[in-house]
């Protein structure tokens, strides 16, 4: 069966949103591609952007945060959580799939399987947090799925602080600049991103994985820095097309005659910043946004 079939409404549907979660601003990423390919459904998001960035922090930690937004998001009602953000998929997926009576998707396992379908030489780099990198979770999902790819972790958590002090100046972004990808092909960016990525030289790798959600906003940096001869891979569009089939199989698509309605939620103090950067990763304005309170969420257990 199709998706278009299942979209003549003679299946049941479900019209409860999707549970997007992240650190923060990243995994809008994901949930524009999940918003591109079902417009139809309802998406709730939280973004714990006042505990951002989960790339340093332990596991520990990590897992506690995940499984707090996890429980926040099931009290309001989702029918699915995606975990939006490698390094809470890398620390807390296994966990948040056992605690929760809804499934959980991660991003690791999609863009594992994304970059196993691109390399050719079978050499592997993953781009992404240091947590996510010491977790050693790519090379895992990699291998699971090809023992014989050769997987290269370099760690990179300072471009979450690039896109994040790029898109707290607010003021300059605008959505040309999302499109052409230009605000962040400034001299600075470019120098950084150049000697981050050094280590993924000389190892015949042909194809790189963007394992951070926010990675994809400095697509254009990076694919420079390695080269037009590497693929770069990022996991969005195939953890939509997992959530696709999750939701189609399950039955629980939205139906063609449901109204998507987005919501989104933040820990942050500051909504109208998360509004404006929010806004330019979705690609459409985020009208309904809420505060969370650090010790609302401190009181959930998964
Ligand atoms: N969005 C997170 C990820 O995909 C990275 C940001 C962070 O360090 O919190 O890994």
């Amino acid at each position: 069966m199709t998706l278009a079939a299942a979209d003549l409404g003679h299946l049941p549907v479900d019209r409860r949103p999707i549970g997007v979660f992240d650190s923060g601003l990243g995994g809008l990423t994901v949930a524009r591609a999940i918003a591109t390919a079902l417009p139809r459904e309802s998406i709730y998001y939280v973004g714990d952007t006042q505990r951002c960035p989960y790339g340093t922090r332990t596991e520990e930690e990590v897992r506690a945060y995940t499984l707090q937004a996890g429980r926040w998001l099931v009290e309001r009602g989702v029918k699915i959580i995606v975990i939006a953000c490698n390094t809470a998929t890398a620390s807390a997926l296994t966990v948040a799939q056992r605690t929760f009576d809804v499934p959980v998707i991660g991003v690791i396992a999609p863009g594992a399987r994304a970059a196993v379908h691109t390399t050719r030489s079978r050499r592997v780099g993953v781009l992404a947090t240091n947590l996510t990198v010491r977790s050693g979770a790519y090379t895992r999902a990699i291998q699971a799925i090809d023992a014989g790819v050769r997987v290269f972790g370099c760690p990179a958590s300072v471009f979450v602080d690039v896109v994040e002090d790029a898109l707290a100046s607010g003021d300059r972004l605008n959505q040309d600049w999302f499109e052409d990808k230009g605000v962040f092909m400034t001299p600075a960016v470019r120098g950084l991103v150049q000697q981050v990525v050094r280590p993924l030289e000389g190892h015949g790798i042909d194809t790189v994985v963007l394992g951070c959600t926010h990675f994809p906003l400095l697509a254009a940096p990076i694919q420079e820095a390695l080269g037009s001869d590497v693929r770069i891979v990022s996991s969005a569009e195939e953890t939509t097309s997992e959530l696709i089939e999750t939701l189609r199989r399950r039955e629980q698509l939205a139906g063609s005659d449901a109204v998507a309605r987005h919501r989104f939620a933040t820990t942050s103090e500051n909504i109208a910043s998360f509004a404006v950067a929010g806004s330019f990763i979705f690609g459409k304005p985020l009208r309904s946004i809420e505060h969370i309170e650090l010790n609302e969420l401190e009181e959930l257990r998964g």
